[in-house]
Parts: C-alpha cells; structure tokens; sequence
C-alpha cells in the first residue's frame, strides 16, 4: 500500500528512486511519480499504471541530473488512478509523497479554499500539501510547518517533503504508516517505507518513531522531536540480506516463498522449544500468569486471519481454552465483551495493517494483555503489543501470503502446548512427543510435499478454466479450505468459496452443477466419514471432485473422487501444515497457468495501512 522513496547525496536521484520503487512494487499501486529537486527548480513525472509507464516516461524526456529527489507509488484510496491524482503533489513552496489516509481531509480543504487555495486532484494528500504549504509561507521554518500542520491533521500518514527554498534536504515524519531512515557514508541518505529499497546501500537504519522529524541531506540524518530540539532514534541491523528480498531463480517470489516453508518453520520453531517443551522467554507466556488467562481473542486480516481460525481450533482442542477469532475491522468497532482475564492476540505478517493496529490500541485502551505475533521486526503492531512473538519467516514479498501463514500457525501452536502445561489439559510426555514431531518432521513432510509440485499442476491444469471452485472439509479441514480458497481468488481471479461440509446442503449445494470442481479436504479422523457423505452429495450431482487425504484416511474410507492426492504423512494434529502447502501450490498454478501477475494481484496491497 503507496510505497515511499526519498534520495539526497552525490549521485543522480532518478536510478536510485525508480530502483527504490521497484522494490516496493509487492506493497501494491496503481500510479507512480518522481520528483526531483536541483538549486533551480522541481521536476515531477507522474503516470498511472505500472513503474514501466512511468519509466518510458522519463526516458522519453529530457536527462535529469539532480541529486535530490522523492519517489511514491500510489495504491488509490481518495480520486481513481490517474496521472493527476499520482503522487509527488506539490503547492507554492514544497513538493511531498503521502503513504496513510487524511480522513478530516474534506474539513482540511475547505478551510483551505476560505484562505484562496485551489486542488487540482481529488486526493487527500494535496489537501496535506497546501496545508502544510499554508504554515510554512507564515514560518519558513520547516519544522515549525510540519508539526503545526500535523496537528491539524487527523489520520494516518508518512509524509517525504521537499521545500523548493531548501534544496537537498528532505523531512519526514509519520503516523500509523511505516518509514525508515538511512545513511550510507560517501553515498547520501534515504527514506524509504520498507528495507528492501535501501538494502542495496546499507544495512543500517531507523525506524522513525512516530511524531519525529527527520530532516535528511547528503551528510547526514538529524531527528526532531515537537518541541523541535535533535532527539536521538534507534540504529538498527538488518540481518538478512538483498538475496533473501530477491527470487533466487524461481519464476515468482510466490514459488520461492512456498519452498522457504521448511526453512522459515525450522527457524521460528528451534529457539522456542526448549528441552523438549515449548519456551519463549516472556515471563508472562512461560509461567503461571498463562494459566490466568480464561478466554483468547484472535485478531487479524486476511491470510492471518485464516491462521487465526487454525489457532482456535488447536487452543480449544488441546489447552480447552475457548478462542474467539475476529476480523480486525469488525473487532475495532464491535466493541466486544473483554473481561480482564483475556488475552487479546494480533496476528499480522507485516505488523502495519492498520485495523490489526487499530484492534491492538482498542484491547490496550481496555488494559487487556496484547500478545503480537508478526514477521517485520520493529513493526508498529511489535512494538506496541505487551509482548510479541517474531515469526522467523524472512521477508515476504509476493501479496498473497504463504510461508507468512504457516509459521503463524507453528506458533499458535506452541501456545496451545504451553498452555496445556500451564493448565495441565496434556501429559508433558504428550507435550514432549508433540513438540518433537513438530521440530523434526513438519520441516521434512513440507519437503516431500513440494515434491508432489507436478501432480498438483496437473490438478491446477484442470481448473483452470472453471469460473467457480468450493473447497469443503471439517474441523481443521474448514479452517484450511478458508485459506485455499482465498489463496485462489486473490492470485486467480476465480470466484472460490470454503464450506464446512455439512453445511452445504443448507445451500451451497444448489450451486454444484455438472463439472464445477470441488475441492475436498479429509485429514481430520473424527469426522472424516461425515465429510465423505458431503463429497458423496456433490460427486452425485456432477463436481469434479479433487481430494487430498491422508493416507490412512483414504484406505479406511472410499473417498469419492476424480483425482486423489495423498498428503506425505505426519502426526494427524500436524497435518495442516502440509495440506497448507498442497493448497499453495494449486492456486499458484492456476495463476501462473493463467499468464496473471502471480506476486502482485490486481487491487490487493501487500501491507494494508490503512482502513
Ligand atoms: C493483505 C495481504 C494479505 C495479508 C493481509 C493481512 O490483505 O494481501 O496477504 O494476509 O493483508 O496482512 P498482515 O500483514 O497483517 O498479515
């Protein structure tokens, strides 16, 4: 969601902005712009559609030489994509990028049009523009103007500024949207909205803390707290490196991250379990005060919301501690009942949505406990939850989220054993047994899984073409068809749905026509021969059925089918993480099979900042 770029040192801006923006492509956009600035004046190019337009733009126009220059891509919120509603917007004295949303920006217009300003976009961020604009033809102080107009201004924001009067210099600041600052000696500085675009120069950064200014030249980055006196901010190490970001030979970043699966697992799951047992090092997670806790509410977007629903099927199963699962945005305004012994657990790959954000401050308002578990390390959601839980999944570029998922999953589920032993609902022997098959198998079954990439692109081949798909299962079986269909519909554009088996006959079942593929899940024992019924209501009435089952399973039951894949084998309580897998790669087939742009799906954003 709007990637920024900021560059001001001794080389030409134009390489190192267009560079910068490519890597912040996977955030999702739909226009894209330069500006950059020399002693004499700004030059902005803006173009909607794809970094490519607005590269052919500026080769078709004259050489630009300066050394100062700020970059955007724009996913659209206020005023369609178009060349005019791209961003850098600029007025009288400056020129600036926006990532958030203005939401009092109607308010902020008018007020504006009553001193004789005039918009040219619909967008919020012009608005921004003009206000900041008015504030500084009173101050010409930079610092004063952006403060004084940040609090004008309701809403979210990270902002890269240029003054025309002050060239070479960039400011920043931001709220609720995410912003890092660089220098790399020799070169210049940066502002970036994610790490990938600076990687290439440095591998030291800041992540701007909220209501600071940063005030960037090619010397140097100085910070400004509102009472505008040099505060100091956190250098930060990134510890993976640009080969991590890139796709290491796979056709897409998608693929490569499904085969980082075993990887990312083993890495999130070795330095949690200690002796045997689930350890994390948080005093409230390790001892007794996880025993206080009567009730959990998940909260979370999208994929890692999906997780969610695997994590109260697997908390209630094993700690019998019951779990209430909430889409981020319902739960932000819902107002739901939180008693003081609940615990509240944001789950987010990138720690910057902001209604997972949003749901995190509202149960922190009420003094419930917040537990985060994200991927991006210093994130906003990191760092203001009571206590957070890395993932160790490494960057994830491609929008639909996969390796993300399954290490969430990994460690709702070393929660749900830590707190069995809290509770005392599992043997520790059951624990120790548990955890060791976690630690020496998923890895390895997610490798036999990936072998069986033909087969499924086989299965992908017959799909293809369908302009519906349901998945159905139950139990654990559910919550992963929830995940396989999404996965489909957001990369393939096929409208996918996931029913609890029995549920189809309570309607979905009058959608099964002749050839509709049906996408049956059976890993769970309990209810296996229930979901075979279901397959048997839809194989009758003419779905192509595609079954993945666990082998046992398979040979117990006469599982109805056209195709039958068998899932490689793991302790029954882990088969999620495999079948997860299966049901990647067949939506990353039909896409690719599709010719569609698999890693950056149309109108999807990657980290969603706003509401
Ligand atoms: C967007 C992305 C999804 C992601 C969701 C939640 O919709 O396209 O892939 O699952 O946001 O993101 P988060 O970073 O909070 O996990």
């Amino acid at each position: 969601m709007c990637g920024i770029i900021g560059y001001t040192g001794n080389r030409k801006s134009v390489p190192i902005l267009l560079e910068g923006l490519k890597t912040l492509e996977y955030r999702g956009y739909d226009s894209a712009g330069i500006s950059v600035t020399d002693d004499q004046s700004v030059t902005t190019v803006k173009a909607k559609g794809r970094l490519s337009v607005l590269e052919n733009k500026l080769n078709a126009s004259e050489e630009l030489t300066a050394t100062c220059g700020i970059g955007h891509t724009r996913w659209a919120t206020h005023g369609e994509p178009s060349d005019i509603n791209s961003h850098p917007h600029s007025a009288e004295h400056l020129t600036l990028v926006h990532n958030g949303i203005i939401e009092n920006y109607a308010e902020i217009g008018e007020m504006l049009r009553g001193v004789g300003y005039t918009f040219v976009s619909e967008t919020d961020t012009e608005r921004a523009a003009k206000l900041l604009d008015m504030f500084y033809a009173k101050s010409h102080d930079p610092l004063e103007a952006i403060f004084s107009a940040c609090r004008v201004i309701r809403g979210s924001y990270a902002f890269g500024i240029m003054f025309n009067d002050r060239p070479e210099v960039i400011y920043s600041i931001r709220k609720d949207s995410p912003l890092i600052v660089a220098h790399e000696s020799g070169n210049g500085s940066f502002i970036a909205s994610d790490i990938p675009a600076i990687l290439k120069y440095t591998r030291s950064y800041y992540r701007l803390e909220e209501g600071v200014v940063a005030q960037i030249s090619k010397d140097g980055v100085v910070f400004y707290n509102s009472e505008m006196e040099p505060v100091s901010q956190t250098l930060e190490e990134v510890d993976w490196d640009v080969e991590q970001a890139q796709k290491g030979g796979y056709p897409h970043f998608m693929l490569k991250e499904i085969h980082e699966e075993p990887e990312a697992l083993r890495k999130t799951l070795e330095p949690r379990i200690k002796d045997g047992l689930p350890h994390f090092g948080i005093e409230q997670l390790d001892g007794e005060f996880l025993a206080h806790f009567t009730g959990i509410h998940i909260v979370a977007c999208g994929t890692a919301y999906h997780a969610g629903l695997i994590g109260k099927a697997i908390i209630e199963k094993l700690a019998r501690v019951p779990v209430n699962v909430e889409i981020a945005s319902e739960f932000r305004y819902r107002d739901p009942i939180l008693r003081p012994n609940d615990l509240v657990i944001l789950l987010s790959q990138s720690g910057e949505t902001a209604d997972t954000l949003a749901a995190l401050r509202h149960a922190k308002a009420q003094g419930i406990y917040t537990l985060a578990i994200v991927n991006v390390i210093g994130s906003s959601v990191a760092r203001e939850a009571d206590s957070v839980l890395y993932t160790w999944a490494g960057p994830e570029i491609a929008v639909a989220s996969t390796k993300a998922y399954s290490v969430q999953c990994s460690l709702l589920y070393l929660l749900a054993l830590r707190m069995t032993l809290a509770n005392r609902t599992l043997e520790e022997e059951t624990v120790r047994r548990i955890c060791d098959s976690m630690l020496t198998k998923i890895p390895s079954v997610i490798a036999e899984t990936l072998k069986l990439n033909d087969q499924i692109y086989g299965y992908a081949k017959q799909i293809v073409n369908a302009e519906h798909v349901f998945y159905i299962g139950r139990d654990m079986d559910w919550a992963l068809c929830t995940e396989g269909s999404l996965k489909l519909k957001e990369i393939s554009y096929i409208h996918s749905e996931a029913y609890a088996a029995g549920e189809l006959k309570h309607g979905t079942i009058s959608l099964i026509t002749d050839g509709i593929p049906v996408i049956a899940l059976t890993t769970v024992s309990k209810v296996c021969e229930k979901t075979v019924s279901g397959i048997r209501e839809v194989k009758s009435r003419g779905a192509l059925v595609i079954a993945f089952a666990a082998r046992e399973l398979a040979e117990k039951y006469e599982i109805p089918h056209d195709e039958l894949l068998i899932i490689p084998e793991i302790d029954e309580l882990l088969m999620p993480f495999p079948a997860v897998t299966v049901l990647q790669l067949l939506a990353y087939h039909v896409s690719a099979l599709k010719g569609l742009d698999v890693d950056k799906p149309r109108n999807l954003a990657k980290s969603v900042t706003v509401e």
